[in-house]
Parts: C-alpha cells; structure tokens; sequence
C-alpha cells in the first residue's frame, strides 16, 4: 500500500505539517510506505489552463498523487476554507489523479475546529471523485502542541487521529483489494 500525503501550509512551524509528519509516522509504523510532500518546500507555480507545459515539480506531484493507493491531505483552516497552496495543488489535478482513491483531510485552525475547511476539501474531493474517509482530522485551539519529537501533547488528539487514519487505512484496504483474488 502507498500512502501520499500533501502538506498544505506555506508556514514554517505550521502544526497541520506537524500533524502530518505524525501521521506518516504512524503509517510507517504499519509498514506502509509514505510519501509526503510539502508545498512549503516544493513550490508549484499559479495554476492557469492555458500552461500546456507541466512545471518538474508539479510533473512529480501529479505522478505521485496518481501512483498512490490512498492520500492524505492538510491544510490550515484560511477565512473559513483551505488555503492557497492547496487549492492550487489541487487545481493541476482531475479525475485520473484522484479518483476511485480515498482521502484523508486534515486541517489545523485558530479556533477550536476546522470545520468549514474541511467541508470544503471534501468537496474539491468529491469533484475530483475521490472517496472520502469516514472520519476526518481537526486541531484547533487548545490542542496544537507538539513534544520534540513531533508527537501532540494532547492524549486525546492522539486517539482522535489514531482512530481516523485506522478507519482510512480500512477503507483503503478495503478499495485496493485485488478483485481476481476475490474469484
Ligand atoms: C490568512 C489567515 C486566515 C485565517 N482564517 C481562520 C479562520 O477562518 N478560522 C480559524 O479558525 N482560524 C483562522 N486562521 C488561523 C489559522 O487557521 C491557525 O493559525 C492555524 O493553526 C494555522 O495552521 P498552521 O499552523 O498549519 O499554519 C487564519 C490564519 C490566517 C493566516
């Protein structure tokens, strides 16, 4: 199984980056083989239809993102949406990136959920045709903090995310499983 996960902050010290480096810990944990990729570090330029030729970077997104089994995807909570460098992202990509594929979304805000900005990813998911996990990742005010080695302080937050990225792992099992050994 191979597990992307986009980080969609610009923000050096973001927590949904810190989250997300949590997470991909935890999957390989499971052996599962993880690639994350930081908009932060990895700078794709504005999106326009009219581009025909593909930017290296945004080439290996896309390449990245279509040879996953599943994907998660962070974003900090921007004016009660997701931000920027990941709509953008998301821009370059279309159903023969994201489809069929489930997807992880979690988002990190300055009040107590981040709400509105994941309704919004779930729905740029379902447009890309996406399957979109049964749970969902929100840190928000009270529960940002992280010990040195990445891990939340919170205890609960810690459930709360383990329990999530175990109903996505389910569900990409469950997506992934190879129809012929089922014959
Ligand atoms: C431009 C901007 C807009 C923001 N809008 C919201 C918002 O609508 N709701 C909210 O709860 N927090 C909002 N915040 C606060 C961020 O969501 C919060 O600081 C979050 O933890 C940032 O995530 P990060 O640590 O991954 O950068 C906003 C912050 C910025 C810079």
């Amino acid at each position: 199984m191979k597990i992307v996960m986009i980080a969609g902050s610009n923000r050096a010290g973001a927590t949904s980056t810190f989250l997300l480096r949590y997470i991909g810990r935890l999957l390989q944990g499971h052996q599962i083989s993880v690639t994350c990729i930081e908009l932060k570090e990895l700078e794709l330029p504005l999106y326009s239809p009219d581009n025909e030729e593909l930017n290296p970077n945004v080439q290996y997104v896309l390449e990245m993102v279509k040879s996953a089994d599943g994907l998660i995807l962070a974003t900090p909570e921007y004016h009660g949406s997701i931000s920027g460098v990941l709509k953008n992202a998301l821009d370059y990509m279309n159903a023969s990136h994201v489809s069929g594929k489930p997807v992880l979304s979690v988002s990190s805000a300055g009040g107590p959920v981040g709400v509105s900005s994941l309704t919004h990813l779930q729905s740029i998911i379902r447009n890309l045709h996406g399957v979109n996990s049964p749970e969902w990742i929100s840190i928000g005010a009270g529960s940002h903090g992280f010990d040195p080695d990445g891990v939340p302080l919170d205890a609960g937050m810690r459930e709360r995310v383990e329990g999530a990225v175990e109903k996505f792992l389910d569900l990409t099992r469950m997506l992934t499983v190879d129809v012929m050994s089922l014959r």
